[in-house]
């Protein structure tokens, strides 16, 4: 571990499989830092944040290694990225107690995305709920992450650690840099995927929204089957539409088929029509081809559990080591022993 590298860290909550959402949004971009040697990269399951709304305990160890999984298949890898899972490193908790110090409870309850989550689950408004955006501070901060490769909702949080370092080292003269979102500027503007649309034609694509989204693991009968249930029109009109589901498939052709791709369907729409099943079968394949991949890797991964364990063992010794350092130093900053 060098001292001089920058330091990454990334994290998606233990809630299920991944899909294209997470993939296009935050693996990418874990995947572009882990490659670049002027970065050290730090990557986990954010299972505690899992806990802050509605879980299910017994599913809580098999989801929390599906993302594993995902992650080691994607192409995450062991050699040069740190791998763990949040929990094996209570130093986190640790300091989003200190932190909590330095924010009110105002700041918190603000927060678009605690409302939207109180909104979902009222009966679950709950500290740990409150806390989320402190805890995710810690994680951040812990290792003196400057860059977090994430999807665009997630700014709001990445605002607040911002706030939090800030307060910290004013308050206490510790040295936390201030976090900043990781956008991949080696992609074309249209195929960064820090939102990626649903497949239903509203919002973004989300586990918690059923026919919304594809998994990383679904095959190619799968895929056209959700495919097939993404609303459209009738292909043909003077305006491409900007929102919907005719243009939410046309933002996964520039994603998957390319951005000349996309062109060639819009000049369509205007001209002779669009034929809906051909783009979505053409649509479903360029997307599977990104998969198979992936999931071969997955099938060798889940053939070889001590591997598995392997690597979130030999990750959680390595984060801890740093984990321990930046609390140490906060808590002596602090006035604690
Ligand atoms: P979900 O909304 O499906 O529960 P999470 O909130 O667990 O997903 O998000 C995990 C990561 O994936 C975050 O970095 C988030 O920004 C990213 N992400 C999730 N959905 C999308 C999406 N539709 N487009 C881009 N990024 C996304
Ligand atoms: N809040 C993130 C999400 O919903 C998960 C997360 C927890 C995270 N801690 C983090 C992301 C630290 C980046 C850095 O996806």
């Amino acid at each position: 571990m060098s001292m001089n590298k920058k330091r990454v860290l990334s994290g998606i909550r233990a809630t299920g499989r991944l899909h294209l959402g997470n993939y296009l949004g935050a693996v990418k971009g874990m995947l572009a830092l882990q490659e670049d040697s002027e970065y050290e990269t730090f990557y986990m399951v954010a299972d505690l944040h899992t806990l802050t709304t509605p879980y299910d305990k017994e599913k809580l160890q098999e989801n929390t290694r599906n993302v594993i999984l995902d992650y080691l298949a994607a192409g995450l890898d062991p050699e040069k990225s740190t791998i763990f899972v949040q929990s094996h490193i209570p130093e986190h908790t640790e300091l989003a107690f200190l932190f909590s110090t330095v924010v009110s409870i105002a700041r918190m309850q603000h927060l678009p995305t605690y409302k939207e989550k109180v909104m979902q689950n009222p009966e679950h408004n709950t500290m740990a709920l409150l806390n989320y955006p402190v805890l995710m501070a810690a994680d951040i901060l812990i290792y003196k992450a400057d860059s977090v490769p994430v999807g665009i909702d997630q700014e709001p949080h990445l605002e607040v650690s911002r706030e939090v370092a800030r307060k910290m080292n004013d308050t206490y003269g510790t040295d936390f840099p201030e976090p900043k979102r990781f956008v991949n500027k080696s992609l074309p503007a249209g195929r960064q995927g820090e939102y990626v649309p649903s497949l239903t034609g509203e919002g973004k694509m989300s586990k918690s929204v059923e026919g919304s989204y594809i998994n990383l693991t679904d095959d190619l009968e799968t895929i056209r089957k959700k495919l097939a249930s993404a609303p459209t029109d009738s292909g043909r009109g003077k305006k491409v539409p900007t929102a919907g589901g005719v243009a939410n498939l046309l933002k996964f052709v520039e994603l998957f088929e390319g951005e000349d791709r996309r062109k060639e369907y819009e000049k369509a729409y205007s001209e002779k029509g669009i034929a809906y099943s051909e783009l979505k079968e053409e649509l479903a394949k360029a997307i599977y081809k990104e998969l198979q991949p992936i999931q071969k890797k997955r099938v060798e991964l889940e053939k070889n559990p001590e591997y598995v364990d392997k690597v979130l063992k030999d990750g959680a010794e390595k984060a801890r080591k740093v984990a321990q350092e930046t609390v140490k130093e906060v808590r002596k900053k602090m006035g604690l022993s």
